[in-house]
């Protein structure tokens, strides 16, 4: 079986064991089967636990092995010294896969690796498919699927999340749900004994309802498959490679048991593979979202339009210390731009259409650059300024991004003001149009989606190269 197949019994189960299932809401393995009952999974559920006859009001077994009918997936949270004994009952028993939360592995030192290559090898022996130990599991907001522990689900939407940190996971989560942001699938991989990165990656870039992959990452065991997964996947990867230094990495390896490595191999392993580098959940979030929800930008040249001249000025310095460009407009569009500004200020790029900018000055200026043959993505800001209109600068973005998607070119939104408008500002974040706080971040997903667009542009290459003409 290829890898798709193999974890699809684990990300659509039919049916799933929580072995540790327990009576006490303290308990993890009571929170798991919490979690799924509550999303509504509508498959089979049998909790596993030998102390007691029923949990939740479901009737318990105290093996897997008492279990009449088929496993998809096991789901352990028992100590970490049962687990050989649990995965090999499960192996027994022909159950498709396993997910291990217990912690108490290769993160702990030697006794620990031993035990994770104890369950490792009984899992491969079998055939059965292993994620963990030590991961949170995973949560499908697609499918209403809550695999994992700690309460409270992702909205849904098409950014699939694969963290080898759980505690974090549960961060950015949150925070994506804070930002509006939608997520497809989150799984959190752990200390990956058996599934790997490079397995994930092959499965969600099979995945309709996944557009974008983000990581976080704190180390690659297998490199050459993770490479091979990434190249393989037509879809854009952003990944945060964390460890970076000695003393992120020592702490990395006391996490989840992960070797760091060199940062500049990692650096170069990505660029030749195309997968965007994030340095925090931040920006994590601010590349995927760009990708997810706008398009590749056909070349660097950025047009610029602000209601404030200090915003606009920002957003060309980062651009171009960034390698973007910020071109002269062509004279047909300075023309074109001039019946629309007060004469205070003048027709050229970054543009700024005045603190009294409304509606329809920030609209058909931002049709006109968008015209231009010169200019591949633009960036619209609003600075506060006192007397600005944020709603009918909101508006005006809105409309742009939903009547100019013909002309292919990525438009990204730049607020520059406190929480008293924040409120509208999420108008944007509702409608997935990319908004920033500050011109780095603006300019840097500006960045990101130029990046798509010469890695769309490579892959085509390639694929006419390797296509025989007719
Ligand atoms: N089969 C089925 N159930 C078993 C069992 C077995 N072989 N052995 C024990 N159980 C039951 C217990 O009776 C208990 O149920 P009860 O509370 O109703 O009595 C339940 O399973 C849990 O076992 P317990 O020994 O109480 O363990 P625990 O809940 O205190 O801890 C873990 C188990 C897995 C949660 C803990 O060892 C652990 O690893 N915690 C950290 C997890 C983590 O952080 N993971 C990484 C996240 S990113």
């Amino acid at each position: 079986m290829g890898t798709v197949e193999d974890l699809r019994p684990i990300f659509s189960p039919k049916s799933i064991a929580v072995i540790g299932a327990s009576r006490s809401p303290m308990k993890i393995g009571y929170e798991i089967l919490q979690n799924i009952l509550v999303q509504g999974y509508e498959g089979k559920v049998f909790p596993i636990n030998p102390e007691t006859p029923q949990i939740m009001g479901l009737k318990t077994q105290p093996s897997v092995l008492a279990v009449k009918e088929d496993i998809d997936l096991a789901i352990i949270a028992v100590p970490a010294e049962f687990v050989p004994k649990v995965v090999s009952e499960c192996a027994r028993k022909k159950v498709k896969g396993v997910i291990v939360i217990s912690s108490g592995f290769a993160e702990t030192g030697e006794r620990g690796k031993q035990l994770e290559d104890e369950i490792t090898e009984i899992a491969k022996k079998a055939g059965m498919r292993l994620i963990g130990p030590n991961t949170l599991g995973y949560k499908d907001p697609i499918d209403s699927l809550d695999a994992a522990f700690v309460f409270g689900m992702p909205m849904a939407g098409e950014i699939a999340l694969i963290s080898q940190s759980g505690a974090l996971c549960i961060g950015m989560i949150n925070y994506a749900n804070g930002e509006h942001i939608g997520l497809s699938r989150v799984i959190s991989v752990g200390n990956k004994a058996d599934v790997d990165d490079g397995d994930v990656i092959d499965y969600l870039a099979r995945d309709p309802e996944t557009k974008v992959i983000a990581m976080y990452i704190e180390g690659i065991k297998d490199g050459r498959k993770f490479l091979d997964s990434a190249k393989r996947c037509a879809k854009p990867i952003v990944a945060i490679k964390a460890g970076r230094t000695p003393a992120g990495s020592a702490a990395a390896s006391t996490h989840t048991g992960a070797l760091s490595g060199s940062d500049v191999v990692y650096d170069s392993a990505f660029k030749q593979v195309h997968i965007q580098r994030a340095y925090d959940v931040i920006e994590l979030f601010d590349y995927a979202r760009a990708l997810a929800y706008q398009p590749p930008a056909q070349g660097n040249r950025v047009g610029i339009i602000s209601n404030g001249g200090g915003a606009g000025i920002m957003t060309a310095d980062w651009c171009e210390s960034i390698g973007l460009r910020v071109p002269s407009l062509t004279k047909k569009t300075a023309d074109a731009l001039k019946p629309h500004l007060p004469p205070i200020t003048s027709a050229r790029n970054p543009l700024d259409v005045t603190g009294d900018a409304r509606f329809h000055r920030y609209y058909a200026t931002g049709a006109i650059m968008l015209s231009d043959p010169n200019i591949d993505s633009l960036v619209m800001t609003c600075v506060h300024a006192g007397i600005a209109r944020p709603r009918e600068y909101v508006g005006a973005v809105i409309k742009l991004v939903e009547e100019k998607r013909n002309l292919r070119k990525p438009i990204v939104a730049c607020w520059v003001g406190g929480p008293e408008t924040d409120e509208v500002v999420q108008d944007l974040r509702v409608k997935n149009i990319p908004v920033y706080a500050s011109a780095s971040r603006a300019a840097k997903a500006v960045k990101c989606l130029t990046e798509e667009g010469r890695r769309l542009e490579l892959v085509g290459k390639k694929k006419q190269k390797e296509t025989p003409a007719a």
